[in-house]
């Protein structure tokens, strides 16, 4: 049995994952039951139903909350990390405003600019390293601050601390979106942040093989309210992909450390390419917020790497289809390494204007680094490049 005291790599592999008691089994049972025999008539025990709560779901829930810190009094398993910033959006009603991070996943910017708008939700995105320019948007009508730990695809790295503090001065909850941090590296209920989500689909999971997300709160009110909206809508986790995302957060913080120990090499190594424009790694030191990311970050920053190259669109998207082992794929955070574009790929549901005003220009290109060698990736990346540039 696992205990709070115990580290994270103990939980994570202890906690919510007790040992069966009908037959002894060290890895609890998928149950895959939508319903369950009550002890009575209009007497409910602790599950009913499984959109209301599954034994799977609950101990993926009891593990990731034990993960997400000391604060955490719950989490909630979704059927995917967009269904989980849905369901944040859903505790805001029409009149409200939102702020969010200029440098935003893709589908963040489209739920909350073509599905939050039509219901009279306005958002202002700003500059979230900005703590100024975060103050100064916000409204009376600010309901909802959200932002992401590491920026998408520019990585910019938020001071979380402070964004809590401006957001909770005028009565506002803020959420970030810890997908490409992860609770290994970071847990932002320990900065204040009253909401943290993951797709589950990336790290979490791990292998590239189930969709998921996840909602963790500090507060016991906000966590029975996210709850409501997640069982009167639906959005839940089924019981097969709560198990391989519970047995993927079994090797989170291995993989995570050696993969963003991989990440640096790489980073440092593109830093001094010719052909590469800059880098955008918050490890690196010339990085705009690399204090920042140092004092919020615990052995490592994270494995994601955007660098720009000095080439047209069209020898970015060349690169892109050139390598062997990063795979030419949106998503991240698996084994395996991917590559993509974000200008034509992730982040193609922006509209062009905004692409061009928050820097995701056609030249940047998003790596996802993987559990390879770092010389096999190197070599990969390195005949990509000459070959896009020679034509
Ligand atoms: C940072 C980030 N947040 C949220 C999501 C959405 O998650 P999902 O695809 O699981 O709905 C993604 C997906 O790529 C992402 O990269």
């Amino acid at each position: 049995m696992g205990e709070q005291s115990d580290t994270f790599r103990t939980r994570a592999i202890h906690i919510g994952n007790q040992i069966d008691p009908a037959t002894g089994a060290v890895v609890p049972p998928i149950h895959l039951a939508s319903t369950f025999r009550q002890p009575g008539a209009g007497v409910w025990g602790e599950f009913d139903y499984s959109r209301s709560g599954n034994p799977t779901r609950t101990n993926l829930q009891t593990t990731l909350a034990s993960l997400e810190g000391q604060d955490c009094v719950g989490s909630l398993a979704f059927s995917s990390g967009m269904a989980a910033i849905h369901c944040v959006t859903m505790m805001l009603k029409t009149g409200d405003h939102v702020i969010a991070g200029c440098d935003l996943y893709g589908g963040a910017y489209r739920l909350l600019h073509k599905i939050c708008n039509r219901s009279g939700i306005e958002v202002t995105l700003v500059d979230m390293t900005d703590p100024g320019a975060v103050d100064s948007a916000m409204t009376p009508q600010t309901k909802l601050v959200w932002g992401e730990t590491i920026g998408n695809p520019r990585l910019s790295i938020p001071h979380l601390a402070e964004l809590a503090k401006i957001a909770h001065r005028q009565g506002a909850i803020i959420g970030v979106d810890n997908t490409f941090g992860t609770p290994a590296l970071l847990r932002p209920l320990e900065h204040d942040i009253d909401i943290v989500m993951h797709s589950a689909t990336k790290y979490l999971g791990g292998h590239s093989d189930c969709l998921g997300g996840t909602l963790a709160v500090a507060d016991q009110s906000l966590f029975d309210e996210l709850y409501y909206i997640q069982n009167a809508t639906g959005a839940v986790l089924d019981p097969l992909s709560c198990f391989l995302v519970a047995r993927g957060l079994k090797t989170l913080d291995l993989r995570v450390r050696e993969q963003s120990s991989a990440a640096l090499q790489l980073a440092r190594w593109l830093s001094s390419h010719p052909q590469v424009k800059a880098v955008l790694y918050p490890g690196l030191e010339d990085h705009p917020q690399h204090a920042a990311a140092a004092q919020q970050f615990d052995g490592g920053f994270g494995a994601m790497v955007t660098f720009e190259l000095a080439g047209t669109k069209d020898q970015t998207a060349k690169a892109c289809e050139s390598t062997r082992l990063f795979h030419l794929a949106v998503s991240l955070g698996a084994v395996e390494s991917l590559i993509e574009q974000p200008a034509t790929m992730s982040h193609a549901s922006y509209d062009a204007a905004d692409r061009a005003k928050f820097g995701i220009s056609d030249g940047l290109i998003r790596l996802s680094v993987g559990l390879e060698s770092f010389d096999d990736l190197k070599r990969d990346l390195e005949q990509a490049i000459s070959k896009a540039l020679e034509s």
